[in-house]
């Protein structure tokens, strides 16, 4: 049975969508087969950020609608070493999926097939959050080191705790030495005692972020390359220390 992971944050643009491939692509890289689900119905980034736009004829409202099957929605997301990336798609109104016992029925059938599933979550706290949790376990907030996303964060810990046990871990993006020497973030330990959630990673502000995106490719080279390759080796049981340093 392979891991069901949710990454989501509450606020939009932290970073989700951008982790979701970039931790995608780096569990790929160590050999595992994964599955990247676009929850972000209506809104949907995923199809876009790995160049599969025009080529994705079912999604996910397809399969939980019993309209074709789960391999049939699923595309290949990379060739060699991507060969085991695979996206399914976000449908493309929002309102067609609800956090049902089907949709468990479908994530845990999702679980079995890969080593890993990244759900990736819309922005809030509302239904579309709640389906894209609904069955899962594992989530890793992502969240900017700034107060505003910070507090989101705690409060996403909160709507978790409230609706079961959860194993959550938290992923601080867009990081900045700079910004933390200009006193306008906050650093590693401010962002943990704030929020109560333990650590999984650090990943830098690094433009190859979105030049990745905009070419529709795996992102494989730079600094946030790196970061998500410690992340998903601590993922993947192996311990891996956090270092400032690296950053
Ligand atoms: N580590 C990073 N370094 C630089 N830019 C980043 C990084 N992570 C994300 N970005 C950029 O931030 C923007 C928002 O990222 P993304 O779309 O992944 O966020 P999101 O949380 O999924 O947003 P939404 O809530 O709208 O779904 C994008 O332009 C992306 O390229
Ligand atoms: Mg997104």
């Amino acid at each position: 049975m392979g891991k069901l992971i949710l990454l989501t944050s509450g606020k939009g643009g932290s970073g989700k969508s951008s982790i979701t491939c970039g931790l995608g692509a780096a569990l790929c890289r160590r050999g595992n087969s994964v599955l990247l689900v676009d929850m972000d119905e209506g809104l949907r980034t995923l199809d876009l950020m790995l160049g599969l736009s025009s080529q994705t004829l079912f999604d996910l409202s397809d399969v939980y609608n019993s309209r074709c099957t789960l391999k049939a929605a699923v595309k290949q997301a990379g060739k060699d070493v991507y060969g085991r990336l695979y996206l399914l798609p976000a449908p493309l109104k929002a309102g067609e999926i609800q956090g049902d016992s089907r949709l468990e029925e479908l994530k845990h059938l999702m679980a079995a097939s890969y080593d890993y599933v990244l759900i990736d979550s819309p922005a809030g706290l509302d239904t579309g959050f709640m389906s894209a949790a609904a069955g899962v376990r594992d989530v890793i907030v992502v969240a900017t080191p700034d107060p505003v996303c910070v507090r989101i964060a705690a409060s996403v810990r909160e709507t978790l705790f409230k609706a079961g046990e959860h194993n959550i871990r938290m992923l601080i993006n867009k990081f900045s030495k700079d910004m933390l020497y200009r006193g306008t973030v906050f650093n590693i330990d401010e962002v943990i005692d704030e929020t109560g959630i333990q650590l999984i990673g650090v990943v830098p502000y690094d433009r190859s972020v979105q030049q990745a995106a905009s070419a529709g490719e795996p992102l494989d080279y730079g600094l946030a390359a790196r970061a998500f390759d410690r992340i998903a080796a601590r993922l993947d049981g192996e311990h891996v220390s956090i270092n400032e340093r690296e950053l």
